[in-house]
């Protein structure tokens, strides 16, 4: 077996190594040993049936006691009520701050498990072990967590860095084509923010990413994770920089929150709409072409990515609706709207006070029926 790749995140004392490689669950144990004797891992349904054996004889082999928590699948575990949930049944465990949380799955569980492991007794380490596309190359890496509420999606949450993360490819052997298609969206974002020759690379090599083609998904997360960790070391706490990971984003939880946290709309789906819609509105403002624009959506067409809101599964949605949810996203300042706009494919920029008539005329424009 190949040696994993490894990507640093240089957060000073709280660095921390992404390795990326296949086969790696199989292997965690010896990593997660470096760490803790004592894990509680922290997986759902699904991922269990897929993944758990391997990863507990791997901790057991490494002689780590770990005990499993397995939750039911699905975003709606990410609440209030879930988090209480999972923190009493670590709390039954037993589990102590020199013990570690292992989050074995996917975005619903990393953020789920390391906002546990962020408040439980005032913090315990944790180590992601991310089982999708979209949590590989984006929510296992960076620190945050959270749950999501009635009045938006993660506007709970904390910044808890991880130990590590587990990269294992294997894993995505067996994601459902629609996870991979929405963890996709969120490769071609590390393009459009700052890195025109890799969007150019996702235009040419995005099919082979999709058909699990070992070289370019090996290329694809670790050339996604290399960004997010730049951009992660350069700006921690999201003051700068760290906002353009959210091109698309506030699009995205707006539609998210229309289309209710369940699995009608995925996060990259709704991701892969709002980048569309940001390309857009900015091709609007003038600050793009629209020949620009147009090459986002087919590129995230072509990958079976819809960036259209009349066919948007989870829809209608209602511009003014849209607008509210948005108006309560994490980024706003003082009741205004800031968005990730783009100069251009790799141009993206952070908009404080986002004109919101144009984001208005915009979304009434999409969603309007033809006559
Ligand atoms: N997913 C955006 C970030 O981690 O900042």
């Amino acid at each position: 077996m190949s040696e994993p790749s490894i990507v640093r995140v240089e957060l000073g004392a709280r660095s921390y190594d992404i390795e990326i490689g296949a086969g790696l669950i199989a292997q965690a144990g010896a990593r997660v040993r470096r760490f803790a004797t004592r894990a509680a891992v922290v997986t759902d349904a699904n991922v269990a049936a897929l993944h758990l054996d391997a990863l507990m004889r791997s901790l057991a082999a490494a002689g780590v006691e770990a005990h499993a928590i397995v939750l039911p699948a699905g975003e709606g575990q990410k609440s209030f009520a879930g988090l209480q949930d999972l923190c009493g049944r670590l709390l039954d465990l037993g589990v102590e701050r020199r013990d570690v949380i292992v989050a074995l799955g996917g975005g619903v569980i990393g953020d789920l498990a390391g906002f546990a492991a962020g408040v439980l007794k005032r913090g315990v380490d944790f180590v992601q072990v991310p089982t999708t596309l979209l949590a590989q190359v984006d929510s296992s890496v960076g620190g945050k967590t959270a749950i999501d509420t009635p009045q938006g999606k993660n506007l709970i949450g904390l910044f808890h860095q991880p130990r590590a993360v587990i990269a294992d490819l294997d894993a995505l052997a067996t994601l459902p084509a629609r996870q991979m298609r929405a963890g996709y969206a969120e490769v071609v974002k590390y393009g459009l923010i700052d890195d025109p020759d890799f969007f150019a690379w996702c235009e040419a090599n995005g099919a082979r990413v999709l058909a699990h083609d070992r070289a370019a998904l090996l290329h694809a997360v670790r050339a996604s994770i290399a960004a997010k960790a730049r951009i992660v070391a350069e700006d921690e706490r999201e003051s700068g920089a760290r906002a353009l990971l959210n091109l698309g984003h506030t699009f995205a939880h707006a539609l998210e929150t229309s289309a209710g946290y369940d699995e009608t709309l995925l996060h990259g789906e709704a991701v892969a709409a709002g980048m569309a819609l940001a390309f857009r509105l900015s091709a609007r403002l003038g600050l793009c072409s629209a020949e620009e624009a147009r090459r986002v959506s087919a590129h995230l067409e072509s990958a079976g990515l819809v960036c259209d809101m009349r066919r948007l599964a989870g829809g209608p949605f209602v511009p003014a609706r849209l607008i509210e949810t948005m108006l309560h996203d994490k980024k706003s300042e003082g009741g205004r709207m800031t968005l990730i706009l783009a100069r251009g494919i790799g141009r993206a920029f952070v908009q404080k006070n986002a004109p919101e008539a144009a984001v208005r005329a915009l979304l009434e424009a999409e969603t309007a029926i033809a006559a």
